[in-house]
């Protein structure tokens, strides 16, 4: 997997840089010393956001990185600048840049430059047999005027998320016939490990012992066993003292994220276009567990526990048949009408589980509808949630981490559809709102009472062409949004006791 770039931040730019940026605004080109305003236009330079100019300087290259108009900056201008300059000095691999002024908290702005440079320096290169597959940064240095004890506190929080998120993109990124459950859950508990979580990975003897009937539905076409992956943070004082773990007052949050490893339909068998990407089919788990890593670097305050589900859909001798039923963890009786609508059946069982633990809240994410991108397109998830006041809290989360979500209704009428002939439910609507019936369906499987949210990344986990910080192929959309909820759980309700640790800057 790929190795992550190293920022480092410092009271000046080391003499060492290739490639020195500098921010400039589009209605202050006039200002900026040393160069034109009209021959840096000519070349193509406008100062807007996404623009760049290299102009040679000494040894080495000075960039002037456009960052729009003066006034208008916020976050998005700062991630997007940045990953057009990190791209843009690749090939100097050693690179250096001076913060903007702008009105914006600057250790917020550091935050953003940093998480932004490592998440536009990715690239997934493992099956690239060329030594050098495509020039990428090795080290960047920001150069900040401020408290470096407190920068470096400050990049060390928001480089744990950023690498979180190039971990999930690294897994949606592996070609489904090599990441397998067994292998899948192995990455997984090997990370989670290393950061410091505890693992519990069940096998299919486990998983039948906990009558996951949908996980074991789903996997009976597959030559591959499924696997469960549970894990579990505890926030740093509680998990030096397991008594304090034990106090009413340490909530736990769940998470739930779709772990399809490889998803040709099933017998419902998938087109050969519409099966393409399906490898990507996991990167609600893959995000899930990548979040999770990033919760001991940023001091999450709050208990969280992650249940994902992993199989692939397969085709075969005894795969599930349309019209086959089973009996899921809850002890719902569920009629198959579409194998290829197998997302909601593995995750039924993990919000049953889920809802075992007795959150305060449960999220999932998951490539769960063809009919989200439909209506929502390619870059921004659909939200659904049982709870008003929490799909708000989740919608404030994505916002503040720059990801893009828009909230879509789980309408109580509709919920006749997926009402079966011989059993409970059936996992298959009408043609129409597939998404808030596949919501509807798992709705089934939350515990009366437990605010609940969905994210459907259908969408966002994969990207089709370079957007932002984001590359073409797996996005690790889900991750920030998941580490910002959960960083700041319990803020809303009592503000002064607000989350500490690394990164809190950022907001
Ligand atoms: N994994 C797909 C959803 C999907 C489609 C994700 C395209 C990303 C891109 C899911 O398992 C699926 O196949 N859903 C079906 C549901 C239908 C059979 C009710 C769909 O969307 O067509
Ligand atoms: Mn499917
Ligand atoms: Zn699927």
């Amino acid at each position: 997997m790929s190795e992550p770039l190293a920022v480092k931040v410092a009271a000046a730019v080391p003499s060492g840089a290739t490639a020195v940026g500098e921010f400039a605004f589009s209605d202050r080109l006039t200002k900026v010393p040393g160069v034109k305003k009209a021959a840096a236009e000519r070349a193509g330079f406008s100062g807007a956001v996404g623009t760049v100019l290299a102009l040679p300087d000494g040894e080495g290259t000075r960039v002037l990185i456009g960052l729009g108009r003066s006034k208008e900056v916020d976050d998005d201008a700062v991630s997007r600048a940045t990953a057009a300059f990190v791209r843009s000095a690749a090939k100097h691999r050693r690179a250096a840049l001076t913060l903007p002024e702008v009105d914006l908290d600057e250790g917020h702005v550091l935050c953003l430059v940093a998480e932004a440079a490592i998440l536009a320096n990715y690239a997934f290169t493992d099956y690239k047999t060329a030594a050098d597959a495509g020039p990428r940064l090795t080290s960047l240095t920001i150069a900040t005027d401020g408290d470096l004890r407190a920068a470096r506190a400050m990049v060390h929080g928001a480089a744990a998320v950023a690498d979180a998120v190039c971990f999930a993109r690294d897994l949606v990124n592996v070609p489904g016939g090599e990441l397998t459950p067994p292998r899948f859950a192995l990455l997984a508990a090997e990370r989670a490990e290393a950061a410091g979580l505890e693992v519990e990975v069940m096998d299919e003897k486990a998983i039948a012992a906990l009558k996951l009937g949908g996980l074991l539905a789903v996997n009976k076409g597959s030559v591959h066993p499924p696997r469960l992956v549970k894990l579990t943070y505890t926030p740093g004082p509680a998990a030096a003292d397991p008594a304090a773990a034990e106090t009413p007052a340490l909530e736990t949050v769940a998470l739930v994220g779709k772990g399809i490893t490889f998803d040709s339909g099933g017998l419902s068998i998938k087109p050969a276009d519409g099966m393409m990407g399906m490898k990507m089919d996991m990167g609600g788990a893959a995000a899930v567990i990548a979040a999770m890593c990033a919760l001991p670097a940023v001091g999450a305050p709050v208990r969280v526990v992650a249940f994902t589900p992993m199989t692939d859909n397969m085709t075969g001798g005894d795969a599930q048949r349309p019209g086959d039923v089973y009996t899921a963890r809850n002890g719902t009786t569920v009629e198959v009408l579409n194998t290829d609508a197998e997302g909601r059946l593995i995750l039924g069982d993990a919000l049953a589980l889920a809802s075992e633990e007795e959150p305060a809240a449960i999220v999932d994410l998951a490539t769960l509808t063809g009919a989200c991108m439909v209506a929502l397109g390619e870059r921004i998830a659909g939200l659904m949630a049982n709870d008003d006041d929490f799909r708000d809290r989740v919608a404030a989360a994505a916002a503040t981490a720059g990801e893009r979500v828009w909230p879509l209704p789980l309408p109580a009428d509709y919920r006749k559809q997926i009402e079966s002939d011989v059993a409970d439910l059936k996992n298959i609507g009408t043609r129409y709102g597939g998404s808030l019936t596949a919501g509807l369906f798992l709705e089934d499987f939350v515990a009366d009472g437990v605010p609940w949210a969905h994210l459907d990344i259908a969408g966002p986990a994969m990207g089709s062409e370079v957007d932002g910080v984001n590359p073409k192929g797996g996005t690790g959309f889900g991750v920030r949004t998941l580490v910002q909820l959960l960083r700041d759980w319990g803020a809303q309700d009592a503000p002064d006791e607000a989350a500490g640790g690394p990164g809190d800057a950022a907001d």
